[in-house]
């Protein structure tokens, strides 16, 4: 079954789809330099914590590797320590871009240390550039591969939990929030890479996403994602998950995050707080689904995650197709953003995340397994998965 594409690459060319378009054009927007890729990441053309890592690490590879085809060289090629000069500002540069998701982190950071281990195995620049050009695609690489072990890893166990709970283990509705698929990601998913696998293996009823305001990333890209691979969804407002709790059989809550602090607690999409507090309520699992990469061990607790706000203009605006729709002569449908506020509002909050504390998450799920916090523990100890 196959998904959307948010990165595609060919040889030193790397474009992304404009998520600030979808769902009705799709635009792939190349991205030649350093400066493009943290600016398609600020303005969130490209989201989601591994899709955005993965584009950092493959856009310095492609720098590399356009270097090292240049006549006449660029001068950081000279020597290996000029390279390191060169590199290391672009990496720090990179990791300004989003604050919360770690992952990005966690990819310059891996970058940084090849570069340091290569230099100080006494290579020559070009040697030291051929390196990072590696560990850059290899992040990409191995995403899609952990995705579907996740998935798999999680969505048995839920399958399991529910047999040994007398239920049938098939036919589950599972909730989830924000945007985590292949959009998200460099292919399949995480949190909607385990209801994709409950799809595919036939235990899934029902995937339900909340619309994910302000920025609608279950409206706009969940919804475009769950449409594009059949699998039958229904929308939610974010205010209504208390309803769905109360009216529906929801048999899970299941998604993803952008910082795990060492003891579980995890940031993700703002709203994942208010959907796992009704979960606990309504004795409904919920669970976290995240790359060892998402895991900050230098983290102790949620209350030392960084949170982006996000611009308060952007809580006003709503961005989509004039409907009616109406198409240009190309017949790309006119895009429109509104505001939805009045004029010149004063006062808004805009959180881009929240912090789900360890006691309400029942189990995290990465590509080593699924950690289940024990009876009766306030948290989860990550250190010994890590
Ligand atoms: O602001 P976004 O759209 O980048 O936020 C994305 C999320 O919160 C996702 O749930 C998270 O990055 C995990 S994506 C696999």
């Amino acid at each position: 079954m196959s998904g959307l594409t948010s990165i595609r690459t060919t040889g030193d060319k790397i474009e992304i789809v404009d998520q600030l378009k979808l769902p009705h054009t799709t635009e792939f927007l190349e991205i030649a330099t350093i400066e493009q890729v943290h600016d398609a990441i600020k303005s969130m053309k490209i989201r989601g914590a591994p899709a955005i890592a993965s584009l950092a690490a493959l856009s310095v590879a492609s720098h590399l590797s356009r270097a090292l085809k240049a006549s006449p060289a660029p001068d950081f090629l000279a020597s290996p320590e000029r390279l390191r000069a060169h590199v290391e500002p672009l990496l720090d540069f990179l990791y300004t871009a989003r604050p919360t998701a770690v992952n990005l982190g966690a990819a310059t950071r891996r970058l940084a240390r090849t570069l340091r281990a290569s230099v100080e195995a006494g290579k020559d620049a070009r040697a030291v550039a051929e390196d990072l050009i590696a560990e850059g695609r290899t992040i990409d690489d191995e995403d899609v591969i952990r995705n579907k072990e996740m998935a798999r890893w999680g969505g048995e166990w839920l399958v399991d939990r529910h047999k040994q709970r007398g239920l049938s283990g098939g036919d589950l509705n599972v909730m989830t929030v924000c945007n985590t698929g292949s959009l998200a990601t460099s292919g399949y998913g995480t949190a909607l890479g385990l209801i994709t696998f409950l799809h595919e293996t036939g235990r899934l009823q029902r995937a339900f996403y909340t619309q994910s305001t302000p920025y609608h990333q279950g409206s706009r890209l969940t919804a475009l994602e769950l449409q594009t691979l059949k699998i039958p969804s229904t929308m939610l407002c974010d205010s209504m998950v208390g309803s769905l709790f109360q009216h529906h059989d929801i048999h899970a809550v299941v998604v993803g995050a952008d910082r795990i602090a060492r003891n579980g607690d995890t940031a993700n999409k703002v709203g994942t707080y208010n959907a796992a507090v009704l979960a606990a309520r309504h004795g409904i699992p919920f669970i976290v689904v995240a790359p060892i990469s998402t895991v900050d061990l230098e983290v102790s607790d949620g209350s030392k995650i960084p949170i982006e706000q996000r611009p308060p203009l952007e809580a006003c605006l709503v961005r989509g197709a004039l409907y009616p729709f109406t198409a240009n002569a190309d017949g790309v449908k006119e895009q429109a953003t509104v505001m939805v506020t009045p004029a010149g509002l004063e006062g808004i909050y805009n959180p881009s995340f929240d912090v789900t504390p360890a006691e309400l998450i029942t189990a995290i799920v990465t590509e080593k397994g699924v950690a289940v916090k024990q009876e009766g523990a306030a948290g989860f100890d990550l250190s010994s998965i890590v």
